[in-house]
């Protein structure tokens, strides 16, 4: 299969192009290198000894996305691009609709001019904005989401199930990522957000590598176990692998298809920070901070539905994140 990753040399998409080429598929990439680096590019071919074909440029540009179909016959899309941060889409949103919608639409358009109806959509666990409890599964209520980040990823969601009714020879994969954390255990590719990260794991291991002083942990005073935010963290490589499940089960034949991916484990930043220290060794200065604006106090997964109809399930526990996270992050 030839398959388009957008996004493709991010944190997420770089891991996904591994495992496909692993799987023998061909890989077209297009980054816009707004969060990610042209490097990626070499390490992805030195881990599997494969090439990718990458273009620079961003799926908003219709030109560009036109030229990529034309010049590849592409079976199916893994959609990764975009903006991801939550604290930031409360700062910028209009930046961030721009952005997650503005790409997608246009690839969308691209992809109906060309025939290619096989799409698997980064989507995420934000959609559920506050959930009535707090492990959430694919029945529970989207779209009173808490920041712009979370309404971007559900306006997409409702955009691809109108292109479905619109045409049912779509095949849909809706995937809603939890916490991915954690690198390929080459330690050549993993999460390195250009400047000062968003997210807990980056920040900690620029922490743990003296890069910054001190994490800010954003409350203590949430209705969890130790009164910090409780997520459900995966490993970026179950994370990949379920792509590759996913892009067989678009294969089985059109439709629209929701599902959670995370392990259904919910960890504290305490939890995350004291495994860190565990596995690793090494002491994480942090403080207690404010909340921050546009989280919710605790959100895990039931990764059931994925289980049972994909025959996909984390393998990889929080030691295996902390873990392989350093690997990667101490030799940059
Ligand atoms: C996790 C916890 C923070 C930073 C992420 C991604 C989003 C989506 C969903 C994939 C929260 C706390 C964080 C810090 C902290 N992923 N925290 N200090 O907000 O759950 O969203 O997962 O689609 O793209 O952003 O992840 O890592 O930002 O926060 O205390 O410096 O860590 O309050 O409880 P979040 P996060």
């Amino acid at each position: 299969m030839k398959i388009l990753v957008t996004g493709g040399l991010g944190f997420l998409g770089s891991h996904i192009c591994v495992e496909l080429l692993e799987n023998n598929d061909e890989v077209v990439v297009v980054d816009n290198l707004f969060n990610s680096k042209m490097e990626v590019k070499d390490k992805i071919q030195e881990i599997t000894g494969k090439e990718i074909k990458v273009y620079i440029g961003d799926c908003a540009d219709e030109i560009l996305m036109d030229k990529v179909f034309l010049e590849n016959a592409i079976d199916s899309v893994i959609h990764c691009a975009g903006l991801k941060a939550v604290g930031e889409s409360v700062e910028k949103p209009v930046w961030y609709y721009q952005t997650n919608l503005g790409t997608t639409l246009n690839l969308l358009k691209v992809m109906q001019n060309h025939q290619c109806k096989k799409i698997i959509f980064s989507s995420t666990a934000t959609v559920y904005g506050v959930p009535e409890k707090p492990q959430v599964d694919e029945t529970f209520e989207t779209g009173k989401t808490t920041n712009p980040y979370a309404t971007s990823k559900y306006m997409i969601e409702r955009i691809l199930e109108d292109v479905y009714v619109s045409d049912k020879t779509w095949s849909i994969g809706i995937l809603r990522y939890f916490n991915p954390i954690g690198a390929h255990k080459s330690g050549l590719i993993g999460e390195e957000p250009n400047g000062i990260p968003n997210n807990l794991m980056p920040y900690i291991l620029k922490v743990a590598k003296g890069e910054l002083p001190v994490l800010s942990v954003f409350g203590d005073d949430y209705d969890t176990p130790d009164g910090t935010g409780v997520r459900d963290y995966i490993h970026v490589v179950d994370l990949a692998k379920a792509h590759l499940k996913a892009v067989n089960k678009l294969k089985e034949g059109a439709g629209i298809y929701k599902y959670n991916l995370g392990t259904g484990i919910g960890y504290s930043v305490l939890d995350i920070i004291r495994n860190f220290e565990k596995v690793n060794g090494i002491k994480v200065n942090y403080k207690i901070a404010p909340r921050r604006a546009g989280d919710v106090a605790a959100c895990y997964s039931n990764p059931a539905k994925a289980e049972r109809e994909m025959g996909w399930k984390a393998e990889k526990n929080i030691e295996d994140m902390c873990k392989d996270a350093w690997n990667f992050a101490k030799n940059k």
